[in-house]
């Protein structure tokens, strides 16, 4: 789907991918490129919408999750002059993907690509004479987060740093509470900026930004009281992926699956929930029973698993 933000901005959106936001400036900018199984639509849509990759100058890349990068070699490919940029924490966070995807139960990481801008807390990428897109670190949802300002239109690329009304997921290879400050740190310095509107990384943009933060601020402050709900949050939208991407799973083969995956991570020492192994039953009966709540899954009799909502929906939402 093709929507128009401003005359010169473009956002486009498909099943899998994140939203892949066009800046038709003096210089041309991407935000993001999708997930690769999404390609021959958002290829599609880039003719519709007169998007020339050729003629790309930055790719902006708001942080190295599949669906947001999956198509930067495919792009690299067809423009070998268009400067990648990225944090300088993304070659990190790249190689403790796999490890991160062992939990998140997504197997897909994207095609490898160079990069050869690596930006830092307020740089400037000018893209007129009078207009530039600054260049915010926020970690939290990943190490390797950027968020990216247009003063001129107030407007902010969030990536998957903000959504409307609900946390992201934290790096959960990292420690969950460190994560936790991270995130909030970052917000709390994108609240200083006199954002209009919100372009996310997911769902349609946000414009009532006030009451936006109010909610977030609220949902961190309980987080940071409760570190169970903290991993409430991050396993959500983990059990929706698994379930979608294994049909017929029941109810127990969810708590067992997650359970090796969760000893893995304490095993790696890559996650400290500060939470020991014991406490694993009570907390996937937590998540199921949240996502119960939600109204996300349902159970036939033998217990087999369905997604009552489209995946994503509880971040969309
Ligand atoms: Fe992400």
């Amino acid at each position: 789907m093709i929507s128009k933000l401003s005359d010169n901005i473009t956002v486009m959106s498909h099943q899998q991918s994140s939203n892949i936001y066009y800046l038709d400036f003096a210089k041309k900018i991407l935000i993001d490129t999708g997930h690769y199984l999404d390609r021959d639509e958002i290829l599609s849509d880039f003719a519709n919408a007169g998007i020339n990759i050729g003629a790309i100058d930055y790719l902006l890349v708001t942080h190295a999750h599949v669906d947001h990068v999956g198509n930067c070699a495919y792009m690299q490919q067809h423009n070998p002059n268009m400067h990648i940029v990225v944090s300088d924490s993304h070659d990190y966070f790249l190689n403790h993907l796999n490890e991160f995807n062992a939990v998140e139960g997504i197997d897909s990481i994207a095609e490898p690509y160079q990069t050869d801008m690596v930006v830092s807390d307020g740089d400037r990428i000018c893209i007129t004479d009078t207009d530039y897109i600054e260049c915010i670190m926020t970690p939290g949802h990943t190490t390797d987060g950027i968020s990216f300002w247009l003063p001129t239109q107030q407007l902010l690329f969030s990536g998957d740093t903000i959504y409307s009304g609900v946390v992201p997921q934290l790096d959960i290879y990292q420690s969950l509470p460190l994560a936790l400050r991270l995130l909030t740190e970052s917000y709390q310095r994108l609240q200083a900026l006199p954002i209009r509107m919100i372009c996310p990384g997911h769902g349609s943009p946000i414009e009532n930004v006030g009451d936006n933060w109010t909610m977030l601020s609220r949902k961190l402050r309980k987080f940071a009281q409760s570190p169970d709900l903290t991993i409430i949050n991050n396993f959500i939208p983990t059990v929706e992926h698994y379930i979608n991407d294994h049909p017929g799973v029941t109810k127990q083969n969810i708590i067992d699956y997650f359970a090796v995956k969760y000893r893995e991570l304490l095993d790696k020492g890559f996650a400290d929930f500060d939470q020991p192994v014991s406490a694993y039953p009570v907390i996937m009966n937590k998540v199921l029973m949240m996502m119960d709540y939600l109204q996300m899954v349902r159970y036939d009799d033998d217990g087999t698993a369905h997604l009552v909502r489209e995946v994503n929906h509880y971040i969309k939402q």
